[in-house]
């Protein structure tokens, strides 16, 4: 039996070998450098998750972009979210908790809080959350891009990490850039913010 049993571990090997470098470390622990990297305006491509009522729930998000504002000593992430719901464009702005140690965010919801492991592809243009990845029943994948639509070579890297988790392409549900209504909203903002910004410098000039 020896040699029948060799012979199906040798076969096993090249599987074994081209599947683990297509796995992700989802514990990889968060530095500055990548909190770093995710700082600034992104958007939401593509998402799976087996959350009971998330799909439903994500379905309805037509697009959605956002800004990540790290804090490097409070270990936090002010997220300012555009989500296009419907027809509707609607605002959020909430504080991201960071676990450097085990390379998650969290968000505070009202039943508990939800972790997110934060992965980090080679192309910097891009980054994923994976929540559960663990828990065949719940676990998610998303992917964000730092333009609205995603090259091939990120959408491929997303699709490697996904079938990685044990989850199909057919579970994927894909934002909608066309639909996006909230960029009225967030240049109304930005104007709002640059008059406050001349107000604070006339105020001081004042001084
Ligand atoms: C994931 O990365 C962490 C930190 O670099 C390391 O401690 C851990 O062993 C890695 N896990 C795997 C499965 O490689
Ligand atoms: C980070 O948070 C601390 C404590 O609230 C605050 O003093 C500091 O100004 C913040 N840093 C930045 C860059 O916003
Ligand atoms: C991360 O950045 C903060 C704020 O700049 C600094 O206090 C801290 O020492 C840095 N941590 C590391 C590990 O470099
Ligand atoms: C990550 O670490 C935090 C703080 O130590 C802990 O509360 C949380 O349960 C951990 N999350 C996961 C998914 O390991
Ligand atoms: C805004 O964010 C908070 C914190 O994540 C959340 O509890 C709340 O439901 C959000 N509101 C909307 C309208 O999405």
């Amino acid at each position: 039996m020896a040699l029948p049993w060799a012979l199906a571990v040798l076969s096993l090997l090249p599987l074994l070998d081209a599947q683990s470098p297509a796995c992700p470390n989802f514990s990889v622990p968060i530095t500055n450098a990548s909190l770093d990297q995710i700082s600034g305006k992104w958007f939401y491509i593509a998402m799976a998750s087996r959350l009971p009522g998330f799909k439903e729930k994500a379905s309805e998000i037509h697009a959605s972009f956002f800004f990540f504002t790290p804090n490097h000593t409070e270990d936090r992430i002010l997220l300012r979210e555009y989500m296009t719901i419907g027809d509707q464009c609607l605002y959020n702005s909430s504080s991201v908790k960071v676990h450097r140690e085990n390379g998650t965010l969290s968000t505070s919801e009202i039943d508990g809080e939800y972790y997110d492991h934060l992965l980090l592809p080679k192309d910097p243009k891009t980054f994923m959350l994976a929540s559960f990845p663990e828990d065949k029943q719940y676990m998610g994948l998303s992917i964000f891009a730092d333009k609205p639509e995603a090259t091939p070579e990120q959408m491929q890297q997303f699709y490697v990490y996904l079938s990685c988790m044990g989850m199909d392409k057919s579970e994927v549900i894909y934002s909608d850039e066309k639909k996006n209504v909230c960029l009225p909203l967030e240049k109304q903002h930005d104007e709002e913010r640059k008059k406050e910004e001349e107000r604070s410098e006339t105020g001081t000039a004042l001084d």
